[in-house]
């Protein structure tokens, strides 16, 4: 089998987009009823699968653009047999704005997001001033949005634009869930460069 061979619609847990209007229930895509957790940017999933395995009574749904990422993930889970993970492959931006009923969302993760370092870039990070109402219409009262990554200065960004708005309290990020290294986190922690954890909850309603 080719290394990024695509299982059979039966076996995948890849959730076919057939809507650019119609938003996804999520919960239906799961044969068990349970609080329901987004990832944006999975990358190959190691966080993913962990995170699955650990908490099977949580429904997850990992979002990833690239193919060679979603299947490998795809694999992994579909070898595990997790009834708990499901993956979408697209563009997160438009996911969020459109495809996502309100919420429905027990907690999102965003773990090293694309950095853009260059300033002329900026424009294209995934957490800057959208991003907290957006989540703030996709999460269930008490939410929580768990955000980490390497740079320094998007750490900065981050805290920034979520302490700009109302809806949101600081929290922490808990100890088991750091202890669920990502992809990313295992070879940035390996070359000595920390992680910057920021959770934020949605204020109750
Ligand atoms: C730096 S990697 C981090 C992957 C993983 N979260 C980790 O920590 O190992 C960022 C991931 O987000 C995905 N990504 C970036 N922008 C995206 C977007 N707009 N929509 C969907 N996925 C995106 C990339 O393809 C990549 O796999």
């Amino acid at each position: 089998m080719s290394r990024n061979k695509s299982l059979p619609p039966g076996e995948s847990l890849i959730h076919p987009i057939t809507s650019a209007i119609e938003p996804i229930d999520l919960a239906k895509l799961f044969p068990a009823e349970q609080p329901l957790e987004f990832e944006i940017g999975s990358g190959d999933g190691s966080f993913t699968l962990q995170y699955a395995l650990a908490h099977p009574g949580t429904n997850i749904v990992a979002l990833e653009r690239l193919l060679g990422r979603i299947t490998k993930l795809d694999r992994k889970g579909h070898r595990a047999g997790l009834k708990n993970l499901r993956l979408l492959r697209a563009e997160a931006a438009y996911v969020l704005e459109y495809l996502l009923p309100p919420g429905t969302l027990d907690a999102i993760h965003v773990y090293f997001p694309d950095p853009w370092p260059k300033k002329r870039h900026h424009k294209n990070r995934l957490i800057s001033e959208p991003f907290p109402p957006l989540a703030e219409r996709l999460l269930k009262a008490e939410g929580v949005v768990y955000l980490r990554t390497d740079n320094v200065e998007y750490f900065e960004q981050m805290l920034e634009v979520f302490d700009r708005v109302v809806g949101f309290e600081r929290t922490e990020t808990p100890e088991p869930l750091k202890a669920l290294v990502t992809d990313f986190e295992q070879q940035f922690n390996a070359n000595g460069i920390p992680t910057n954890y920021a959770a934020y909850q949605k204020i109750g309603e």
